[in-house]
């Protein structure tokens, strides 16, 4: 049985809407999910929402509705953003749902008969504003809790732990020997840094009294899980993970097929939650070494060098950038303008420039241009000058373009999401794991080299001399070549413009390739599929250029 590519993203809270940051981790996981459609693997892609717990309870309560009817909300803005941003998954996971309920409370019930969860009483200093216990860091200097959580009184509180303490160093050693566990390596650091300092077991429950939003311990109804063990099983709860069966090789095949994941997590979520409490769930109830998840760990799109966030009013809306610019620019720049695992800062200003420039006057132009001199000096119609790329080129812009595009150097190599890829000169230079930035600037150094070819052989001149007619007929199809892997290259990262530009190539037209994934493959990005004779399509603008005007 062929093994799925399985990639899920962390779920999101659906205490309030979504903005950028959330929009940037679902296009990355997307075009992920894209390019290795595109390479022609199966993929099987997860994403939804996290809607249980405190906050939730609290922001419904806050709009005085019913915690339900306040996430069905939320989610609908998640479920549109992912619609205008054309992120495609297989799956969505809602932590509501009947199908999830049932593996976390048969993991929960499992973990309490096998001995990992057991009852303790918790006494300490406990603020009824934030609704939490405190610890000795909320202390200030003068051994006081600050006015920001208002009244605080001492508490003795029954609830459920986990024994996470027993699985420590089962995990350093994991840690030790899997290297890529976590990605990038500096993360993996400051997981091992901090599962080094761990001490103590997991609070896994709230007395209903205090939080009844949530899912029901199976071996205790007067208590709900807090909150892990609901957000985490996501993962497989929703591709099919039977609780009741306890062997992980026995797990059913739909299951077996998929897992495990490449898990595309936030900075903030790695530790604990996803490095230590996930890892460690897995471990407790059954997961070998090999079935644990890689888990992908990107940086934050700050704003004006500051934490997004709703409570600090300054967001970025998502659908008001979208409705400006289009789908495809934003997803281009949230991934092309930040290395992932680091953070970037967004600025409306710095996108328009990026847009102008790799889109209005980069590729948008090229297209247009190249199909208006076709039109102008061949009426449309491609001659196929040479059967095999050439080194003979008059122009050596055009020479490496040609080489380019007979795989001698190779933009997108198999590796994308690792290994290596080449520079300009074709040498190899080795590219970290997932940084589809590179990849990105990669491509717009060809449509920068197709530019350049243009200006070196300068088709206008050629036209107006007979005895060139050869010459020119070969520019323009090198370029018409270059434009159609461009547009396979991008089809990932800009699904909407890779095929407004295979329509206006006039290419691949069948209408049961009309807007689907399958219109591109990385197989067709080789030299010459194009005929002799081939007609082109007229040029549509693609990307207008934009002034400056407003923010969003
Ligand atoms: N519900 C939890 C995750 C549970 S996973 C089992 C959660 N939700 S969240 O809505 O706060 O964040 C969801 C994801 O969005 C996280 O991976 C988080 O890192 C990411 N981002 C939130 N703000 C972000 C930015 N400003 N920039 C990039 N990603 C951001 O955590």
């Amino acid at each position: 049985m062929p093994k799925t590519f399985f990639v899920t993203t962390a779920i999101d809270y659906t205490n309030s809407p979504p903005h950028i940051g959330h929009a940037y981790e679902k296009v990355l996981a997307d075009v992920i999910a894209r390019y290795h459609r595109l390479n022609g693997d199966k993929v099987f892609f997860l994403t939804g929402v996290d809607q249980h717990g405190q906050k939730v309870q609290q922001s419904a309560a806050k709009a005085g509705v019913p915690p339900a009817e306040f996430v069905k909300e939320i989610t609908q803005k998640f479920v549109d953003l992912w619609k205008k941003l054309d992120v495609k998954y297989d799956e969505w996971a809602e932590t509501t749902s009947e199908r999830h309920k049932k593996v976390v409370q048969g993991i929960l019930q499992r973990l309490f008969d096998a001995g990992q969860i057991y009852k303790d009483k918790q006494a300490g200093y406990y603020s009824i504003r934030q609704e939490q216990f405190l610890t000795e860091k909320e202390r200030g200097a003068e051994g006081e809790f600050g006015p920001e959580w208002g009244q605080v009184e001492f508490r003795e509180e029954e609830n459920y732990y986990f024994k996470l303490g027993d699985h420590k160093k089962w995990l350093l050693d994991y840690l030790q020997k899997r290297t890529d566990a976590v990605i990038p390596d500096f993360r993996q650091t400051e997981l091992r840094n901090a599962v080094e300092k761990l001490s103590g077991d997991l609070c896994i429950s709230r007395p209903k009294s205090r939080l009844d939003w949530g899912i029901e311990l199976p071996f205790d109804k007067n208590f709900v899980n807090y909150v892990w063990f609901d957000a985490l099983t996501n993962y497989i709860s929703f591709a099919s993970y039977d609780s009741a069966i306890h062997e992980y090789e026995r797990q059913p095949q739909e299951f077996r097929d998929k897992w495990p994941a490449l898990q595309i997590i936030g900075k903030d979520i790695l530790v604990p939650a996803h490095g230590i409490y996930w890892l460690i769930m897995l471990h407790a109830i059954g997961f070998p070494d090999k079935a644990m998840p890689q888990l992908l760990v990107h940086g934050w799109w700050n704003l004006g060098g500051a934490k997004m966030s709703k409570s600090a009013g300054n967001v970025i809306d998502p659908f008001a950038l979208i409705e400006k610019y289009g789908a495809d620019p934003v997803r281009l720049y949230l991934t092309g303008a930040i290395g992932t695992g680091w953070d970037a800062d967004f600025s409306e200003e710095r996108f328009l420039t990026y847009y102008n420039s790799a889109l209005a006057n980069g590729l948008g132009n090229l297209v247009s241009r190249t199909l208006n001199m076709i039109h102008r000096y061949l009426s449309g119609r491609l001659k196929k000058t040479h059967e095999q790329p050439g080194t003979d080129a008059t122009s050596s812009s055009l020479s490496y373009i040609e080489r380019w595009l007979a795989g001698q150097t190779c933009l997108y190599s198999e590796d994308f999401d690792g290994g290596e890829h080449r520079t300009q000169d074709g040498k190899l230079f080795p590219l970290p794991k997932f940084q589809i930035h590179h990849a990105i600037g990669l491509i717009l150094d060809a449509i920068a080299m197709c530019d350049r070819a243009v200006e070196e052989s300068s088709p206008w001149k050629l036209a107006k001399n007979p005895s060139k007619g050869e010459e020119l007929a070969r520019v323009l199809y090198v370029l018409t070549e270059a434009i159609r892997i461009i547009a396979i290259w991008v089809s990932p990262i800009m699904p909407k413009s890779a095929h407004a530009i295979f329509d206006q190539l006039n290419w691949k037209m069948e209408p049961e390739l009309n807007g689907k994934e399958e219109r591109f493959s990385l197989a067709d990005a080789e030299w010459g599929e194009l005929p002799d004779g081939h007609v082109v399509g007229k040029p549509v603008p693609l990307f207008p250029r934009i002034e400056s005007r407003g923010g969003v």
